[in-house]
């Protein structure tokens, strides 16, 4: 957990200078839990609310909802400007992104998490295609499917020197960023169901981190086909999908984001790993399936497009 210098009450920030805003702020923590929960709105206000809530109309109950989560909403606008000042301050990492865009693919707007975990992908990502004898030097064309702000994609770079490397994301600022900062690699924004802009047998590589843990059955389906279409005969691809709640249904979706932070379809998916050898097998060979071998976290999918025969 990570404490930065930072504490905004319910209405201070409208009403003051900026540099007394700035000094107002005293120790919170910016985990998850914290940006999610309501952190801005005072304890006892919480208490009193639930004890009368259910007195409450369903009208103004919706209005209070919304209030809390427009609230919610601008605490954490106001943090993330707080700790993108901080990181300049600081400088320690080039081609960071702000905490804004780390937030939507980490949680967290940490920058030494984002860099961190970025280079355990790669390397997590090698060590996965050592095990079918590949490397990632050995690709021509790459595509981080979902790339984000390009958590991946900055350290993947220092790897694969002479590869065409693309990146893409349905999150426009997050591409404008990384079209911006990234010139190593081509961005195109994308869409929440295929098709893509690529032609069909572009890529030998393709990789695609915490995206599928993210669709309902229907969007993957359709989206391992359009991998399927977009990758050349003999390609591999390298999924990561999340076991821990699969248990015995195989496939589990959970609604789990507060509303507005994502699209509505965007959740969190649970695959079982016969799940996995069962479905995905009608799009690619299933080559290995790696439990928690991306970062200690997700299970990963490495799969191949039939080489042509
Ligand atoms: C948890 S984030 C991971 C981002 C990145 N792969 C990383 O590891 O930093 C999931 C990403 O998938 C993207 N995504 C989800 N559905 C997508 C789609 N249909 N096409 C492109 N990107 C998609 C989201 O916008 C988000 O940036």
């Amino acid at each position: 957990m990570i404490l930065f210098n930072l504490s905004l009450r319910r209405g201070d920030a409208a009403h003051r200078p900026a540099r007394r805003r700035a000094a107002a702020l005293t120790n919170v923590d910016v985990s998850q839990a914290s940006l999610n929960n309501g952190t801005a709105i005072k304890e006892g206000t919480v208490r009193y609310l639930v004890k009368i809530w259910s007195y409450l109309p369903a009208n103004l109950r919706l209005l209070v909802v919304k209030a809390v989560q427009r609230n919610n909403r601008l605490y954490r606008r106001l943090l993330f400007r707080h700790i993108d000042a901080k990181d300049r301050e600081n400088a320690s990492h080039t081609l960071l992104p702000p905490a804004e865009l780390r937030h939507r693919v980490s949680c967290s707007p940490d920058a030494e998490g984002f860099v961190m975990i970025g280079a355990a992908c790669v390397r997590d990502i090698q060590s996965a295609l050592s095990k079918v004898g590949r490397e990632l030097g050995s690709f021509e064309r790459i595509l981080d499917f979902g790339c984000g702000c390009g958590r991946t994609l900055i350290q993947l770079a220092k790897h694969t020197p002479s590869a065409q490397i693309d990146g893409t994301d349905i999150d426009p600022d997050a591409i404008a960023w990384c079209r911006a900062h990234l010139t190593f690699a081509r961005f195109s924004v994308g869409n929440a169901t295929p098709p893509t802009g690529y032609q069909s047998d572009m890529f030998d590589f393709i990789y695609a981190i915490s995206v599928f843990t993210h669709l309902n059955e229907d969007y993957q389906f359709r989206w391992l086909g359009e991998l399927r279409r977009i990758a050349r005969d003999g390609a591999i691809l390298l999924l990561t999908v999340d076991s821990s709640k699969a248990g015995e249904e195989e496939f589990v979706f959970e609604n789990s984001y507060e509303e507005g932070l994502f699209p509505a379809w965007y959740q969190n998916a649970f695959h079982s790993r016969d799940y996995v050898f069962d479905k995905f097998s009608s799009y690619f060979n299933v080559l290995g399936y790696y439990p928690r071998g991306m970062n200690n976290h997700q299970d990963v999918v490495l799969l191949q497009k039939s080489p042509a025969s």
